[in-house]
């Protein structure tokens, strides 16, 4: 049997591991063959396809990215199944296994349910796939966001300032979540809870009258209650184009004005997908990459590999693509009553 492995959307630290795993179980269980497939679905729809043998994926569960590429390219706007179909059948591909977060598992799913032979791996550092516990890539993009508020917070101290700390998390906080409750934040501002700038103010102050530098962190995705406008880009640059400061730096300069602290903002982007995976994100890439193997010999077409409790289960890939696994009130409870 020939296996297409594709890496999919935004890259995310542990995707080599699953590659990994699924080779060389693939190759040492089964004695299967493997393809690998450049850029996620460009490579497909663009037939940039090439052997993917298994000295190639020696040593790399250790290694950042993903050894594919990846792209955010849609095959349904480029061909859909049927170029899917011929570009398979080209390379005497019988399964592929897309690794790749909601939007390349919602693809993988409309080409199963057009009767591909398809098997998805849950990606996402955001955590926010409902169908599994955890995705791989989540531990370590929160290590790196503590590691840097920790930071953040002594160069915050020296100069009696607040720290305004933007962590990635368009739709859901579980990083801004997690980084702020292990960094000891005095305030953790995410997109599923609308907080107004009047409370967070009286967070700041209250820490900063204990002598504390108090340390904010905020989802890219958080709204302030009653400033929806705050989050569309303002202003030009320097160079007259569109500001595309993200929402720390929107609300710093609103949180000095209004308590009168000197306020700083640093935005860690893609620091938090970059670099080596933490163990835990090892072990489970490698254990989603070896699950997937065993999906595809046993023909779950349409499944996907996900972590439940302490196993590994395969679930359906429409269960999977349907609703985004959203912070519940009760966990942003837990965490507010350390606020201020
Ligand atoms: O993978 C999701 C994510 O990490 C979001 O939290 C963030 O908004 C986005 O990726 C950034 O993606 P890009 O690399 O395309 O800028």
């Amino acid at each position: 049997m020939t296996i297409g492995i594709l890496t999919s959307g935004g890259d995310c630290p542990g995707l080599n591991a699953v590659i990994r795993g699924a080779v060389i179980k693939g190759d040492r269980i089964y004695q299967e063959r493997f393809v690998g497939i450049r850029d996620g679905w460009r490579g497909i729809v663009e037939d940039d396809v090439a052997d993917l043998p298994r000295h190639d994926v020696r040593g790399l569960s250790r290694q950042g990215g993903t050894i594919l590429g990846t792209s955010r390219t849609n095959p349904f706007e480029h061909g859909g199944s049927e170029r899917v179909r011929e570009v398979m059948q080209r390379h005497s591909m019988n399964a592929l296994i897309a690794i790749g977060g909601e939007g390349t598992l919602t693809a993988a799913r409309r080409l199963s349910d057009d009767g591909l032979p398809v098997v998805g791996v849950p990606k996402t550092i955001d955590n926010d796939l409902s169908a599994t516990d955890y995705t791989f890539g989540f531990d370590t993009a929160v290590a790196i966001a503590t590691e840097s508020i920790d930071r953040l917070r002594t160069t915050a101290e020296s100069h009696h300032r607040c720290m305004v700390v933007e962590v990635m998390g368009r739709h859901v906080g579980w990083i801004a979540l997690h980084a702020g409750l292990a960094s000891g934040a005095h305030a953790v501002l995410i997109p599923e809870i609308p907080v107004s700038l009047d409370q967070v103010c009286e967070w700041v102050r209250s820490a900063q009258s204990r002598g504390r530098a108090p340390v904010v962190v905020v989802a890219e995705g958080f709204i302030p209650a009653g400033e929806e406008r705050a989050t569309a880009p303002r202003g030009l640059d320097a160079f007259g184009r569109p500001r595309l400061g993200g929402i720390g730096e929107t609300i710093a300069p609103m949180i000095e004005e209004q308590t009168g602290i000197e306020t700083r903002t640093a935005r860690l982007g893609h620091l938090q997908r970059g670099g080596v995976p933490t163990a835990y994100d090892r072990v489970l890439a490698t254990r989603f990459g070896a699950a997937a193997i065993d999906a595809v010999i046993a023909e779950r077409w349409g499944s996907m590999v996900s972590l439940s409790g302490e196993s590994i289960v395969h679930v359906d890939l429409h269960a999977a693509t349907t609703v985004l696994k959203t912070v519940p009130r009760e966990r942003w409870d837990e965490a507010a009553i350390l606020f201020g």
